[in-house]
């Protein structure tokens, strides 16, 4: 990629904690990124973040990083409960917007963010790095190039054995408190798992969807307290879509077991499951189990089709979005491609929405 269209996207970061500052990290290699401001309640973090990332303006109230005219963009790390109002403050303000997953707490906050994009001509995108793993793009060359045949039914699953977010050792007690973080495996690492396999999918409507929620393991008593602890530590859903696809559920923070098997999708002629990655399909009496070289897509992808670092992750991807090098997956082009290959500018597609599973949930409750 010619460096001269990676042009230098100013950006401010709203949220300085653990997610603020890996986004801070991960932002030094991306081409083109600025990072011009900073804003958090908690001004010493922020003025910490600042010095050791070396942002010149530091805020304690994001309305006034809002006011700034020389920002394209603003990236949100708040708590999953605060995404709503902090975006809907910045598109006004005329910035395009990436935030941090869940896309918003409840479905009428991530709908209220999705329409604001829409109606401002915004670009608004969630943080999903599984869209961008090899194993995705593997799956999604399968299915488009008709491997699988008809697809019908697919799994998401995560596994954690014992990983609740603070009383099990990692994160802030935020993660696990209703009020600021509205749910917990499904919340945190579901959306994940889910959000891929709907894209996969081809995110089709939902019919109806059943499901239920667990907080069944014991926990150290002091963090127990401490924490606050009121979200689910497993959760279970079986959805059917309007194609007469179903997908199950399960996300597990704590489980007394040594693992799930990973995501997976079968269709008529063929299946795949993700990890550990593998392609299953019959040729006449012959059932074959194949696996594959994930690292060679990417390679292939960067140098014989010059795809350059579009697809890298999640913040590659909206930055290069925003240098207008590429259409914001999900809702651009099906297949992983860019512009010079699809013939498509980015303007013809504004936006792009990849909390596809707010709006599926919303659709299943009608
Ligand atoms: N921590 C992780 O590993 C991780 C991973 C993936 C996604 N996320 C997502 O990132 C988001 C943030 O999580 P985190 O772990 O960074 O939480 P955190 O508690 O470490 O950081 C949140 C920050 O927001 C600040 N804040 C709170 N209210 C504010 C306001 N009104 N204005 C400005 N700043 C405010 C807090 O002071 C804090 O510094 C969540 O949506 C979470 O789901 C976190």
């Amino acid at each position: 990629m010619n460096s001269s269209e990676q042009r230098p996207i100013r950006i401010g970061l709203i949220g300085a904690g653990q997610r603020g500052q890996q986004h801070l990290e991960a932002y030094q290699q991306i081409p083109g990124a600025e990072i011009v401001a900073v804003a958090d309640i908690n001004e010493a973090l922020a003025q910490h973040v600042a010095a050791q990332f070396k942002i010149p303006n530091v805020y304690t109230d994001y309305d006034h990083l809002l006011q700034r005219d020389d920002l394209e963009a603003v990236d949100i790390c708040l708590h999953n409960n605060l995404h709503r109002p902090a975006a809907v403050a910045a598109m006004e303000a005329g910035k395009h917007v990436y935030c941090e997953k869940p896309m918003a707490g409840s479905y009428a906050d991530a709908r209220i963010m999705y329409d604001t994009a829409q109606a401002l001509g915004r670009k608004l995108y969630i943080q999903l790095f599984t869209l961008f793993k090899p194993e995705t793009r593997a799956a999604k060359l399968l299915i488009d190039d008709g491997y699988l045949g008809e697809p019908y039914h697919a799994r998401s699953t995560g596994f954690r054995r014992r990983g609740r977010p603070y009383v099990d050792g990692y994160g802030t007690p935020t993660f696990v408190q209703k009020r600021h973080a509205a749910g917990g495996a499904l919340y945190d690492m579901g959306v994940y798992h889910i959000a891929r396999m709907l894209y996969l999918l081809g995110n089709p409507g939902v019919r109806r969807i059943s499901g239920k929620t667990y907080q069944k393991t014991p926990m150290d008593p002091a963090r127990e307290t401490s924490s606050g602890y009121d979200v689910e530590e497993l959760g279970l859903g079986l959805v059917h879509f309007t194609n007469d696809v179903t997908l199950d559920i399960i996300e597990s923070w704590a489980i007394h077991l040594d693992g799930f098997e990973g995501s997976s999708i079968v269709g008529t002629l063929g299946g795949v499951r993700l990890q550990p990655f593998g392609y299953y399909h019959n040729l006449g009496d012959l059932e074959i189990n194949s696996t594959m070289d994930l690292e060679q897509i990417s390679y292939r992808w960067k140098n014989v089709h010059q795809g350059g670092d579009v697809y890298d992750s999640a913040g590659h991807h909206w930055v290069a979005a925003l240098q207008g090098r590429v259409e914001l997956l999900p809702g651009g082009t099906s297949r992983w491609q860019p512009n010079h290959l699809t013939g498509k500018s980015p303007s013809q597609r504004k936006l792009s929405y990849s909390g596809c599973l707010m709006l599926t949930l919303r659709s299943a409750g009608r």
